[in-house]
């Protein structure tokens, strides 16, 4: 019997301390918790026929785990707020490497108008783009990216 393809989906992927989000620091990070967010994005997905799973960890190996777990679970980009890892995850991003998914890097804060230590990431050489400074809007403009490659059009 042939297995039937799953249908691809779209995985948003959050660093450590964004938990926190809408009393951290809310004059850098803004009012937005992350679940307002994440509910947000899933709604937008949802209306484009297309699913969307949300995990924030503080823990670099499981965030790796899910990289890894998504080579063969039909996700076809990634977003990802990689938070204090940007600067110091080699293994979050050889995950994202071998795994040959696109991805987004986002960052709500710019990166480079704070301490000049946040402004090398890691990601940034390897990811189809990166969204910086915008808020939480960052994360929308890059799943409107993503939504418009997966189905077809490459804006
Ligand atoms: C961040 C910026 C990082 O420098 C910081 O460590 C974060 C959040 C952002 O979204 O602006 O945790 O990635």
């Amino acid at each position: 019997m042939t297995k039937k393809p799953k249908s691809l989906g779209l995985l948003a992927l959050h660093g450590p301390n964004l938990n926190l989000l809408g009393t951290r620091e809310p004059e850098i990070y803004g009012r937005e918790t992350l679940e307002q967010i994440n509910h947000r994005l899933q709604e937008t997905a949802r209306s484009a026929g297309l699913r969307l799973e949300c995990l924030q960890s503080n823990h670099e190996g499981v965030l790796v785990d899910r990289v890894q777990a998504a080579r063969t679970d039909g996700t076809g980009f990634i977003l990802l707020n990689p938070a204090a890892f940007t600067y110091s995850s080699i293994a979050l991003r050889d995950a994202l490497t071998a795994v040959k998914i696109p991805f987004i890097e986002v960052h709500l804060s710019n990166i480079h108008a704070r301490e000049p230590w946040r402004a090398h990431s890691h990601f940034t050489a390897v990811a189809v783009g990166s969204v910086l400074g915008l808020g939480s809007r960052g994360y929308d403009l890059a799943l409107a990216y993503a939504i418009a490659r997966l189905k077809g059009s490459r804006p």
